[in-house]
């Protein structure tokens, strides 16, 4: 949400910063701009895409060594060219640039406006820059009025600041949002994730809440915003710039979906233990005894990553026994949630950075639970908050519609249901079993993608329609869920998803002729169940796609279309079942003509509330 990407040192920084944003697009395409020092202060902002901004320096580009740039996805005041990033003092010598919100930005705006600071912009961030000025106007250096600014603002930022004040210096300070500084020979670069690093050096290190960093040209400097000095790990990104490229792929999504036996592969990697028919989770060794003894599972997430956690809770109540509560991340915190101390509390997330889901882990550690986290991000904050945790090590997903990382958080789930399963009743003859299933996925998902061709067709005949309704039960009912979501994120199409059963509850109302329902219907033991709820929906006329498991022939004359999907584990289905639903609504989306890879009003990292 927000990206954010400075850069000083030897080079002009304008490439550098124009790089950065096309890497950083994903966070939010409402807007963009740049700022450079070279003499002067030089900016550059549009509404629009990266490359909107582009056409319009192309003609006059902004010189210099030393810049910030910003790609926004807008909170206060409309996308426009005014309200686009960097924002500046009234006297154009400071140029700011902000992710997150600044919530008393009114009240300081006021006060400020008496003073004689005018605005030209409906935006929080120009209030945080004129804060800046106005202490700066008091006799402040530079640096003491950023972070006395910093100090008064209540809210969440992650910021950068250049200024013709001290033209070799870029201020930064991340509260709440993201900031990553990458080290590299002779140059920095700042940027809200390391994919806008890594081009320049693996070297990197994560600002925390409540510090800030001066970058120079020949050291950087990092301390609190009460100016206590910090010192810094350095940490080694660990995926390649290749993994930031479409590969061949028309869009990342297709790519993300396509890369899914790869991705289950490496969530599985060195985490099969054959001879004791269980699960290593190195991550976890910390807590064993907690887990051992939890009695009772408290997951939050949001999105499509609570759809994960859906079918995390059927695992760990089925397979390990243990109870087990799936929380919207944003209701969560709110609610005054009862936590015992040995309650484990687990926050999914793709990117480590969601706001929700990371106040939901800060609630329940206050609360005294074990909080352990399922994280594909690497350093991200959510997995340097939480006390343990497993990586889902998908690689970078930038398509904002999550797909690899979905199945990758069901397998780090399944991994931790035997770990616990093995811990408490599970035999190793079934968890032999299981590992044995868990090694034969990869190649049930190529199998699974192989229906790609057909999955287009279907998508051809479906483009036009205006609702769809995704069904299905027990382990798949998330399934369902996490279908109707893609579709509706990147197709515009109204979709719900529901447990089948319910369907003659209401939704049933909504089935005539025109109504695709997409039922996720395997050979399992509730599978009759569903056939029933597929009569239903004929007997109305509703169009039914079935996704099914191989050899299910009898589904054949209840469905007008199957898609069939190899057998496997029931708990393991989802990881197989949600792959057509990936394929249907990407290709129902490029049928419509609409931007796949980043969706109107979504952005990947939601470091908002
Ligand atoms: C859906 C999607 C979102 C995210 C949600 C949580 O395709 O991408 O619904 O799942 O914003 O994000 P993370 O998992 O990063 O916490």
């Amino acid at each position: 949400m927000c990206g954010i990407v400075g850069y000083i040192g030897p080079e002009e920084a304008l490439p550098v910063l124009m790089n950065g944003l096309k890497r950083l697009e994903y966070r939010g395409y409402d807007s963009a701009g740049v700022a450079t020092i070279d003499g002067g202060l030089t900016i550059g902002k549009k509404v629009g895409k990266v490359t909107e901004l582009e056409k319009l320096i192309a003609a006059n580009p902004p010189g210099g060594t030393i810049g910030i740039g910003h790609t926004r996805w807008a909170t206060h005041g409309e996308p426009n060219d005014i309200n686009a990033h960097p924002h500046t003092d009234q006297f154009g010598e400071i140029a700011l640039i902000h992710n997150g919100i600044i919530e008393n930005y009114a009240t300081i705006k006021k006060t400020l406006e008496s003073d004689g600071y005018t605005f030209r912009t409906q935006t929080d961030t120009e209030v945080l820059v004129q804060l800046i000025r106005a202490f700066y106007d008091k006799g402040n250096s530079l640096e003491r009025a950023f972070r006395l600014a910093l100090k008064s603002v209540v809210g969440t930022y992650g910021v950068a600041m250049i200024s013709t004040i001290e033209p070799d210096r870029i201020y930064a300070a991340r509260n709440g949002s993201p900031l990553a500084i990458g080290i590299g020979d002779g140059e920095y670069i700042l940027a809200s994730d390391a994919s806008a690093i890594v081009q320049h050096t693996r070297h990197v290190t994560y600002l925390t809440d409540g510090e800030m960093a001066i970058l120079e040209r020949d050291k950087y400097t990092t301390k609190t915003i009460d100016d206590i000095p910090v010192t810094k790990e350095i940490e080694e990104i660990t995926f390649d710039i290749g993994e930031l490229e479409k590969g061949g792929y028309e869009h990342f999504m297709l790519k993300e979906i396509f890369e899914q036996p790869d991705t289950i592969r490496n969530a599985m990697r060195g985490r099969l233990q054959r001879d004791e028919s269980t699960v290593r989770l190195g991550g976890l060794r910390t807590v064993t005894e907690k887990l051992r003894d939890a009695r009772r599972i408290i997951i939050v997430a949001c999105g499509t990553s609570w759809h994960s956690a859906l079918v995390g809770e059927y695992m760990f109540e089925q397979l390990a026994g243990i109870p087990t509560e799936v929380e919207y991340a944003s209701e969560f915190r709110y609610r005054d949630p009862v936590i015992f101390k040995d309650d484990l509390v687990i926050a999914i997330s793709q990117s480590g950075e969601t706001a929700d889901t990371l106040a939901a882990l800060r609630e329940a550690k206050r609360r005294g639970a074990t909080a352990i986290g399922i994280v594909n991000v690497v350093g991200s904050t959510i997995a340097r908050e939480t006390e343990a945790g497993v990586y889902a090590h998908a690689g970078p997903e930038i398509g904002v519609a999550s797909t690899k990382a979905f199945t990758s958080q069901l397998m780090v789930l399944a991994l931790m249901t035997v770990k616990l399963a093995r811990m408490r009743r599970m035999g190793a003859a079934e968890g032999a079993q299981i590992l044995k299933a868990f090694e034969e996925l990869p190649a049930k998902i190529e199998e699974t993608l192989a229906h790609a061709e057909q999955v287009r067709a279907i998508a051809h005949t479906y483009a036009g329609a205006r609702n769809f309704l995704y069904l299905g039960r027990g382990y798949n009912f998330p399934v369902a869920l996490e279908g109707a979501l893609k579709l509706k994120e990147i197709s515009y199409i109204h979709a719900e998803g529901y447990p089948a059963a319910e369907m003659k509850h209401g939704p049933i109302a909504l089935i005539d002729e025109n109504m695709p329902v997409v039922f996720v219907a395997p050979d399992d033991d509730i599978y009759e169940k569903v056939i029933s709820n597929i009569q239903e929906v004929r007997a109305r006329s509703g169009r039914v796609i079935a996704i099914a498991t191989e050899g299910d022939e009898r589904i054949e004359s209840l469905a007008e279309h199957v898609i069939y999907v190899p057998r496997t584990l029931p708990f393991l289905a989802p990881i197989l079942n949600v792959l057509p639903l990936q394929l249907l609504s990407y290709y129902i989306a490029v049928e419509r003509g609409c931007n796949v890879d980043q969706p109107r009003n979504l952005a990947k990292s939601v470091t908002v509330e």
